[in-house]
Order: C-alpha cells, then sequence, then structure tokens
C-alpha cells in the first residue's frame, strides 16, 4: 500500500502532537512516534523517562508495544519526531526489525519537516529476526 504525502504528513502531525505528553524532565528531548498498521490502525507513542535512567521508555517502543498489546503485529509506517529530526536508537531499530524489515519509517523535526524516508530494513541491516530462531 502506498502512502500520500497527506496522509505521511498527518502522521508525523500526531506523532508531534502526542510529543507534548513526552516525559523527558532529564534529556529535555521530547520524542513523540506514530504508527499506522496494515489494517489501518493508528497508535502514538511518546518516550517517557525515569529518575532511575535505565528505566526510559523511547517513544517509538511505546507506540509499537501498544499496537501490539491491542493485536496488531503488521506495521506499514512509523514516524519519529524529534526536536532536530533525530534518529531511532538501535534498541527501538532492533524492535521495529521483530514485526517485519519492510515498514517505512519517517522521521521528522520539531516544525513537522520530514527530514527522512526510510525502512527497517534500511535502518538495521543484516537483522537479527524471528527466522533465525525458526527450525533449531
Ligand atoms: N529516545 C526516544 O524516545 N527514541 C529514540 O529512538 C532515541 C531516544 C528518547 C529516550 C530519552 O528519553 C531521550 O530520547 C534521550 O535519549
Amino acid at each position: 500500500m502506498s502512502l500520500s504525502e497527506q496522509e505521511k504528513q498527518s502522521l508525523v502531525d500526531l506523532a508531534n502532537t502526542a510529543r507534548q505528553h513526552a516525559y523527558a524532565p532529564y534529556s529535555h528531548y521530547p520524542v513523540g512516534s506514530s504508527v499506522r498498521t496494515k489494517t489501518g490502525r493508528i497508535f502514538t507513542g511518546v518516550n517517557v523517562e525515569n529518575a532511575a535512567y535505565p528505566q526510559t521508555m523511547c517513544a517509538e517502543r511505546i507506540a509499537i508495544f501498544k499496537a501490539v498489546s491491542e493485536g496488531e503485529k503488521e506495521f506499514e509506517v512509523i514516524t519519529v519526531v524529534t526536536d532536530n529530526g533525530g534518529s531511532p536508537c538501535g534498541g527501538c531499530r532492533q524492535v521495529m526489525a521483530e514485526f517485519g524489515l519492510d515498514t517505512i519509517v519517517i522521521l521528522a523535526d520539531g516544525s513537522g519537516r520530514i527530514v527522512k524516508e526510510t525502512t527497517v530494513k534500511e535502518l538495521l541491516p543484516e537483522a537479527f529476526t524471528p527466522e533465525h530462531l525458526e527450525k533449531r
């Protein structure tokens, strides 16, 4: 399925609006994410930090986990919005790869401007995926 520019922008705008709820008192780096499933459902997420720093959870993982916890495991597109158009961390790339290498990933900055459109496969080449655990 192909996404129109308008659909992409609307997913970015949703993530950017969600970003207002980011809980980032330590890094001051609010992140918002949205995912659209292959069935057309949309979930958002924000980063949620913790005084015990490693317990922090990234925005895109929260969006993905919200979707999975509601029965959705196939993603058409994932957006990530940060102040400066930053790229997903390695842990989030691995979580994205779990659910499909062809998912489109859109990165945008705080003004909602799309700075990159890529795929999970491009972000995490030679990923370790569920197939590697089959038929052992
Ligand atoms: N963060 C995300 O939410 N997603 C990423 O892919 C990169 C990092 C968050 C985690 C932390 O709250 C803040 O950004 C600074 O690392």
